[in-house]
């Protein structure tokens, strides 16, 4: 047993697969990959990856087998229900489903909400958390995106108080994916309270990167992507009272969401099985688990103030560059992760994207991030151009959508990194690139032209269409 003197021991910083991979530069050669695309997806970490590597051979159809193997599994799976409990400090009322990913949560929960519910959401949100509202049995309410925390809980005050009607969710973001910047969730929901409504997080962005406390924050639901939390094996979860998802027709109607079918009835479980219809996910829920394990153990808080300081640090050089402009919906007076979206004078996003890619083995992304009306509303594009740009794509052309790209922070992101980023910039900037690209309108991407990069050698064969991209048999 552990003195009470003695100090546990220094836990270290989790550890990524695929941390040292290099990639392909397009004028020949190769360098350490520098994966700045934390925001979209997440490698696995280590952890993770043995986890799984350990389980596989026990992975078995769980809940119905009587089988040794299948009740093995079935524990593992519970045991990752009760991880993503913990790592979230759910209440013990709150129930854990396991869904795909947070646009899948919200989707289970807007097809829950009573009809006639009057949803509340910024227009600074990722679509995932937009457009699940816009149902003929839902009422959804746009609020201007806000230039400052507190004009974010004025403007939501605002709403609460002139919308009525029995049942209210407000649906808010914990931080935005294209600017970093967290939300005011626990005044939001106190807010949100003290009308009768009822708030669902997004918490996509926020899971791996800040803690989340459910019971602390005081938000009712919780929706999350393992993708985003270092175990991406395609699952994520939606936290929150049982009562909205006990009741009515499942979202997913099938086997494992029953007790009894006959051909004129069906008696559907309880949760959370009567929200999970179909053979689950059984290996990304342990994934998810021990992602959820693993960054407990080394501590949300200690992550979360590394990664707030480098997206400081960042910040500061990427805004000292000239050419270089950065995005932000407000100054200050909220922590901000390390997602950083920007233009560089001259180019367009998506050039800047694929020069950072090929010349410099940069992964970053670019465009409009899953939320169209905030870059419209950040890069100041009125309405008159707004359809213009629609019409363009009707006609084919993806070539002039206007966005940014994002540059985006996780475990492993370091201050060289960010340097790296910052002299790519700068000699984007000075010099121009050092290769010919060539845009293709369809799909509004840049590619080197010549492209002489090669796929590494794949588990499963590329098809004939992408051949000339590299792989030749
Ligand atoms: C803030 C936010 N919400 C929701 C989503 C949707 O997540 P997923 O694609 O995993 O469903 C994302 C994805 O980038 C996000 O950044």
């Amino acid at each position: 047993m552990r003195r009470l003197d003695q100090r546990p021991a220094r836990i270290d910083a989790p550890t990524l697969v695929g941390a040292d991979i290099e990639v392909p530069l397009v004028s020949g050669g190769v360098r350490r990959y520098v994966n700045l695309d934390y925001a979209a997806s997440t490698a696995a970490l280590t952890e993770v990856a043995d986890a799984v590597d350990a389980f596989l051979p026990w992975y078995s159809s769980v809940h119905r087998g009587a089988g040794f193997k299948s009740q093995v599994a079935t524990a593992a799976y519970e045991g990752a229900r009760e991880a993503v409990r913990e790592f979230f400090h759910a209440r013990s009322t709150d129930v854990v489903v396991f869904v795909r990913n947070t646009t899948d949560a919200t989707n289970l929960l807007a097809s829950a909400l009573p009809e006639g519910t009057q949803v509340l959401a910024f227009e600074i949100e990722h679509h995932a958390n937009m457009l699940p509202w816009r149902r003929p049995s839902l009422q959804v309410t746009y609020l201007r995106a806000p230039d400052s925390p507190g004009r974010a809980l004025d403007e939501l005050e605002a709403a609460l108080r002139g919308s009525s009607g029995a049942d209210r969710l407000v649906a808010i973001t914990g931080a935005s994916n294209v600017t970093g910047e967290v939300w005011p969730i626990r005044d939001a929901a106190t807010l949100a309270h003290r009308y009768g409504a009822r708030v669902l997080l997004d918490g996509a962005q926020l899971a791996a990167h800040y803690p989340i406390n459910l019971q602390d924050l005081g938000v009712d639901f919780l929706a999350v992507s393992a993708h985003k939390m270092y175990a991406p094996f395609g699952v994520g979860a939606l936290v929150g009272p049982a009562d909205l998802l006990s009741g009515g027709t499942p979202y997913l109607r099938g086997g494992g969401a029953v007790d009894f079918v006959t051909l004129d009835s069906v008696l559907w479980s309880s949760l959370p099985e009567r929200q999970e219809a179909g053979s689950p996910n059984v290996v990304g829920a342990v994934a998810m688990g021990t992602a959820c394990r693993s960054l407990a153990r080394y501590g949300m808080d200690r992550l979360a103030a590394e990664e707030l300081e480098l997206a400081a640090y960042a910040r500061r050089r990427l805004a000292a560059l000239p050419g270089v402009e950065l995005y932000a919906l407000w100054d200050g007076g909220m922590p901000r992760l390390g997602i950083l979206a920007f233009n560089v004078r001259g180019y367009w996003h998506s050039q800047v994207a694929a020069i950072l890619s090929a010349e410099y083995g940069i992964g970053v992304r670019h465009g409009c991030f899953c939320a169209h009306p905030l870059m419209l509303h950040l890069l100041h594009v009125d309405d008159d151009e707004a359809v213009h740009i629609r019409h363009e794509i009707e006609a084919g052309n993806k070539g002039r959508v206007p966005g940014a790209v994002r540059a985006s922070f996780g475990i492993g992101t370091t201050r060289d990194d960010v340097e790296y980023l910052c002299r790519a910039l700068e000699a984007i900037v000075t010099d121009g690139p050092r290769w010919a690209y060539r845009l293709d309108p369809a799909s509004g991407e840049y590619s080197p032209d010549p492209e002489t990069r090669q796929w590494p050698a794949l588990p499963v064969a590329l098809s004939a269409v992408l051949v000339g991209r590299g792989e030749s048999s």
